[in-house]
């Protein structure tokens, strides 16, 4: 089996719900995981200069982690940057991460679904074509969230977050019509799985939240070679690292990689 690692980025802590799920389908594997967290959060930022930080950046973490496969766990990275991404890198395979929007479409039963996602994915014309292609007989309302996100950062980091917040920012996913109401809500961004229950517990009704994290995780999988369900040997191969850009997490998030056993480098 490859000693190769698999490297996991996202622009914060999102892709940790990805990496949970890689872990249990590849645990003989080695993962690096890659927050950007000089540039988060990604939602609000110009879509050339975020295609040219990101280009950039995976420059460097090719030559410094040589990984086997790179896992974009970000959609608001990935409905941005992919094709980019594979010029550049033609030797690294990308794994990318998008609206579950086909799905979404296939199990409606009302025919009413929402996206909630970052400002960023809601804009970009890749979620659009998702849509016109997937889902042209629901009605899909997007949603782009400012706060989402940072909100799921801080409730990891510190364990609490404001429940009134999150009301609102899932609200406008609530939609009746014809007597009909929303019935699926697509989680298109990685960091909201993280803020799941709450949004159970604060919407107006109950839905099925779609989180494509076991997808991603499945289709990493498919682009590996050997035997990966073998379980790691301990003594051979190093500790999974988390990586972040600004050079300087704060004790809180050291101590949530460790949770998830990463040490941070
Ligand atoms: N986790 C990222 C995503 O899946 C976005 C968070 C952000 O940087 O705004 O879209």
């Amino acid at each position: 089996m490859s000693e190769r690692p698999i490297l996991m980025f996202d622009s914060g802590i999102g892709g940790l719900t990805v990496l949970r799920e890689a872990r249990v389908l590849m645990p003989g594997r080695r993962f690096v995981y890659v927050a950007d967290d000089a540039g988060f959060p990604y939602g609000a930022w110009e879509e050339t200069a975020l295609r040219a930080r990101i280009v950039e950046l995976f420059g460097r973490l090719i030559a410094e982690h040589d990984p086997e496969i790179a896992v974009i766990a970000c959609n608001t990275a990935s409905t941005l940057v992919m094709p980019d991404l594979r010029a550049a890198y033609p030797a690294t395979p990308f794994v990318g991460t998008v609206p579950a929007i086909k799905p979404a479409a296939e199990r409606t039963w009302s025919g009413l679904v929402s996206v909630l996602a970052t400002p960023g994915t809601v804009k970009r014309q890749y979620t659009r074509d998702l849509i016109h292609a997937w889902a042209s007989k629901c009605h899909v309302r997007l949603v782009g969230s400012d706060r989402l996100a940072g909100l799921a950062e801080s409730y990891m980091r510190e364990g609490a977050v404001d429940e009134e917040a999150v009301r609102a920012e899932i609200a406008p996913c609530f939609v009746e019509r014809d007597g009909k109401r929303t019935d699926i809500i697509v989680l298109a961004c990685t960091h909201y799985p993280f803020l799941v229950n709450r949004m159970r517990k604060t919407a107006p009704w109950p839905v099925d939240w779609l989180d494509p994290a076991e997808a991603i995780a499945r289709r990493a999988l498919t682009l590996l070679d050997g035997n990966d369900m073998a379980v790691r040997s301990t003594a051979a191969i190093p500790d999974d690292v988390a990586v972040f850009t600004s050079g300087n997490p704060d004790y809180a998030t050291r101590r949530l990689m460790q949770g998830f056993g990463l040490s941070t480098v």
